[in-house]
């Protein structure tokens, strides 16, 4: 495909390739865009910016609803780009992909209901006769920056929000998975956004995304992915606004009154989807020491039961990781904690980039399954006797993205949804639901900012204050 910059569909000279990491087959090639690509395409954002601007927010809707319209009618073909390019089984991309047009549609929704707040000026000293408001205005160009995990929603969390804000957009996907992005892009065009108003910029992060973040005339960055690259980004933006969605190794609770059925089924989904690239998914599951075998034996039946191999195949459960150096990497953390007194309890194999459901028993907090975020299919389980003790593990983390807890008791659940820092709390569910409607985003080092239309919105655009000086 080529890419979207400038107002036109480009190539470059260099190109470079979208594989399937099941099979390396390739799926396409991208152009590989350049810093000076990327000065071109704010050049003309700022002429798109200006456009945007001076649309209603109803027009912005409509735009937004239409582009909704045309991606479900695009949908097979959408769930099969995700799955070649990310390696996720078919039924998650069909669900990401019903997933990505509602937030496209919400967004839509939202920028009709933007709107300031009266300020009551007279309540404070020398205000008499002042009358006051606030106007939300859009930022000018916002840049996305985005991971290759849900290639097309995560761009939808934050291209829907911009548009619908009134900002122009430029888009750098992840150079591993940018045809959604792409396609994306067509259908935005096709809904009647502006030429002027959106780039999508294929190639490597580095050069791109120095030229993004120290480009003065952006005005906004959100991005997705991980502390490393977050901070590094934060440090390079001066001026700019920026949301940060950054990882996470979401602890998941269950008390001695859990119903096990119910949590080991959460987390069988939870700690696999999407072979486990999830910033939600479950890593560090503590249990209660009085139900440790019942739990451990129920779980791995479980997680035995899910089929590794080509994501294309219904029967498949879990697909490869985006690369094999995924697997590879997923597997050295495995064995170093297996080294350090872990027990394996299922799983701990490697087929290229295929790496088969894990489960580390045993294991403990200065393990890197523990500590770091894993991003892969293996969790790590470790063992409390009360639950003070489960809330001061689960908050021995540097993220706190997601957590959850499965207790009757509604004391402990309260308890634990006050004292744990974590910017979603599910209780009796595992770290990993998320409704779009609703805001998401971390504490600590999982990152600043809100994802969620209505949210979004307001970090996509600016307030201004408005005084009227009335007559005695
Ligand atoms: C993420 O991995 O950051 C997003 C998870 C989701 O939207 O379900």
């Amino acid at each position: 495909m080529k890419m979207f910059c400038a107002g036109q569909w480009q190539d470059t000279k260099e190109t470079i390739n979208v594989t399937n990491s099941f099979d390396q087959s390739i799926i396409d090639t991208v152009p590989k865009g350049s810093g000076e690509d990327i000065a071109n395409a704010v050049s003309v954002l700022e002429q798109g910016a200006r456009i945007m601007k001076a649309m209603t927010p109803y027009d912005r809707s409509l735009i937004l609803q239409k582009a909704a319209d045309l991606l479900l009618k695009r949908q097979d073909e959408f769930a099969r780009t995700i799955s070649l390019e990310v390696g996720k089984v078919l039924a998650e991309s069909q669900v990401e992909t019903n997933r990505s047009a509602e937030v496209i549609r919400l967004s839509g929704e939202e920028a009709r209901r933007m709107t300031g707040e009266m300020i009551p000026l007279e309540g404070n000293a020398g205000g008499k006769n002042k009358v006051g408001f606030t106007l939300r205005v859009p930022c000018g160009v916002v840049a996305a920056i985005t991971p290759f995990n849900f290639p097309l929603n995560l761009v939808c969390h934050k291209v829907g929000p911009a548009i619908a804000a009134g900002n122009a957009i430029l888009i750098k996907p992840a150079s591993d998975t940018p045809l959604s992005a792409l396609k994306l892009t067509e259908i935005l065009r096709e809904a009647g956004l502006p030429p002027e108003a959106i780039a999508c910029v294929t190639g490597p992060g580095g050069e791109i995304g120095r030229a993004i973040c120290t480009d003065t005339r952006i005005r906004k960055i959100s991005f997705t992915g991980s502390y490393e690259v977050g901070t590094k980004i934060c440090e390079m933006a001066g001026m700019k606004r920026v949301t940060m969605e950054l990882g996470s190794n979401s602890p998941v609770v269950i008390m001695d009154d859990a119903d096990l059925e119910k949590a080991t089924t959460a987390i069988t989904m939870a700690g696999y989807a999407n072979a486990g690239q999830v910033c939600i998914s479950a890593q560090r599951i503590l249990t209660s020491s009085a139900v440790k075998s019942d739990f451990v034996d129920l779980l791995k039946s479980k997680v035995e039961d899910l089929t590794t191999g080509n994501q294309l195949e219904d029967t498949t459960k879990i697909g490869p990781m985006v690369r094999e150096s995924d697997a590879a990497r997923v597997e050295e953390w495995v064995n170093e904690a297996v080294s350090q007194g872990a027990r394996l309890v299922c799983g701990g194999q490697r087929q290229g980039a295929i790496y088969a459901p894990t489960i580390l028993d045993e294991t403990k907090p200065d393990m890197l399954v523990v500590k770091d975020e894993i991003f892969g299919p293996a969790i790590a389980l470790s063992y409390f006797d009360d639950v003070n003790e489960a809330i001061a593990m689960a908050n021995d983390t540097t993220y706190g993205l997601s957590a959850g807890i499965f207790t009757q008791d509604i004391d402990r659940a309260m308890k634990f949804a006050r004292q744990v820092d974590s910017g979603n709390i599910h209780i009796n569910w595992s770290s990993q639901w998320r409704a779009d409607a609703m805001p998401y985003g971390g504490l600590k080092h999982s990152g600043t900012g809100k994802e969620g239309p209505k949210y979004a919105i307001q970090e996509m655009s600016e307030e201004k204050m408005v005084v009227m000086h009335l007559a005695d």
